[in-house]
């Protein structure tokens, strides 16, 4: 029985491969960055073939790296970027288009129709979410409506939907299995949280015709064997979750009120809720978290979509830093913020606020602002944000944080998870393994082909490399917490007449 599970992670901003053994460490790597397209302020997008040709690249490489022939491969997991919404051709298998990736405002205008409709109550009870551009279905509607010739091709049954997670296991199996699993599903506002179905009512209002939805699959369990001519030998695809739910299983968050963050482009916090849908009352989303054979797991969420790409910005848009990781250095040259705050919502403010005209806010600049005061307000920025949606959580969930499980680029910046402790009072644990997206992905592929036998096995496979304990008094936290939000109100509406 072949030992080592192939993860892909196909991200926002690049695609990795790694291949972990049974002890849930890293045995060889790759990732390969690929372009970001902006079309217009608040439009993001992706070509669907440098998705494709990055992603098998770093498969390749890792197990080359490994050197690890396919037939030393268990399975493959799968872990993508979400909401990332692409259509391609049944029979040819070529993208329409480039994909529109999560972060695009560009269905805002529908969404604000289907809230003015009155769709909100019916969206939230049924998806779980609250109606928003992030989500695929308006970006499907969008297409379908804006792209030539599009609507008519998908009344055909000519068209087939996907996030990533589809399109790669399309492509991998030689354009054999059109699927998708209930992580992936559950973002797309079409797929019914409680039927674990997509819903027909739902499709109508969207107009989006049913041919072209994936069937939908578990999280954990052979979907299909790639094609031959991908790696030279068959391999199952046994595992499939949307990054983020790979990253709270990779973190071993299989209790109720265990709870993760991930530092990515942005930061997404998830709260196991256990086996029922908890409905959120301050701006969360309700999500699944995985399903294995018939048990689901659910989970509330709170997405930020810029943390680390504030970073970036402070690298490719100001100029300020080389490398991402200086920021941390710069960072630490200033004592304090300096009264600075920095709001990052350059494409509107996700969770708790879902407003898609709040813009990036720098405040409280002085003569003796330096760029030390910015980098710190930047960082700060992404601990800020996660309180806010933690404050939410636990208002929704009614339970009392006892720890922070956090992983993702910006988990290794020691000044960042004191700040983050500091403003929670709670401590913040970082894992030695910070892979956890894919470390998810592969223990879900795992599990399914007896790799690992339980998840009380993968649980033993956490190990703590630091813990960041709160060490700030409360009159500083929560004045410099009040600060920010005033800062946030400030950046809300900022786009709107
Ligand atoms: O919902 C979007 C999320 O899945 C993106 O994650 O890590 O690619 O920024 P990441």
């Amino acid at each position: 029985m072949p030992k080592y599970v192939l993860s892909l992670d196909q991200g926002t901003t690049s695609s990795r491969a790694i291949v972990f053994n049974t002890a849930g460490r890293t045995v060889a790597k790759a990732q390969q960055e690929f372009p970001q397209i902006y079309p217009r302020p608040g439009e993001v997008e992706h070509d669907p073939e440098a998705i494709w040709e990055s992603q098998l690249a770093t498969a390749r490489q890792a197990l080359k790296a490994g050197g690890l022939a396919p037939s030393e491969v268990a399975a493959i997991g799968i872990a993508n970027q979400r909401e990332t919404t692409l259509i391609w051709d049944r029979q040819t298998g070529r993208p329409v288009s480039n994909a529109i990736v999560w972060q695009s405002r560009i269905s805002s205008p529908l969404c604000e129709r289907l809230k003015a409709d009155g769709l909100e109550p019916l969206v939230r009870e049924k998806t779980g979410l609250v109606i928003d551009a992030y989500f695929s279905g308006t970006k499907i509607a969008w297409m379908l409506k804006h792209q030539n010739g599009l609507r008519e091709r998908a009344e055909r049954g000519d068209l087939l939907f996907g996030t990533v997670d589809s399109f790669l296991i399309w492509r991998l199996t030689g354009g054999r299995v059109h699927a998708t699993d209930v992580s992936n599903a559950c973002r797309t506002m079409l797929f019914n949280i409680r039927t674990l179905d997509w819903d027909d009512d739902l499709l109508e209002a969207l107009k989006i015709p049913r041919s072209l939805m994936p069937e939908i699959r578990p999280n954990s369990g052979v979907i299909a064997e790639t094609d031959p001519a991908v790696f030279g030998a068959k391999v199952p695809i046994a595992g499939v979750a949307g990054d983020q739910q790979a990253a709270t299983f990779g973190q071993a968050c299989f209790r109720p009120g265990d709870a993760k963050n991930t530092y990515g482009t942005g930061c997404f916090v998830l709260l196991n809720t256990g086996n029922e849908p908890v409905a959120s009352d301050n701006g969360l989303l309700t999500t699944v978290g995985w399903q294995i054979g018939d048990e689901v797991t659910y989970c509330l969420e709170g997405s930020i979509f810029i943390a680390g790409a504030a970073v970036q910005w402070l690298r490719d848009g100001l100029g300020m830093i080389r490398e991402s990781s200086e920021v941390e250095t710069l960072a630490a040259l200033a004592e304090d913020n300096g009264g600075v705050y920095f709001v990052p919502a350059f494409v509107g403010l996700g969770a708790p606020h879902w407003d898609s005209d709040a813009r990036g806010t720098l405040i409280g600049l002085t003569r003796g602002t330096n760029r030390g005061h910015i980098a710190r307000a930047a960082l700060e920025a992404m601990a800020y944000r996660t309180r806010d949606v933690l404050d939410a959580m636990q208002r929704d969930a009614n339970i009392e944080l006892s720890r922070l499980k956090v992983d993702g680029g910006a988990s290794v910046n020691d000044l960042l998870m004191q700040f983050q402790s500091d403003m929670l009072d709670v401590p913040v644990q970082r894992p030695v393994v910070q892979e956890t997206t894919a470390l998810g992905a592969a223990y879900l592929a795992g599990l399914a082909v007896g790799v690992w036998p339980d998840l009380s096995e993968i649980e033993k496979n956490w190990a703590l490399d630091r813990e960041f304990r709160p060490a700030m008094g409360a009159d500083q936290r929560e004045s410099l917490y009040a600060g920010w939000q005033r800062a946030v109100k400030r950046s809300l509406a900022w786009a709107r007449e």
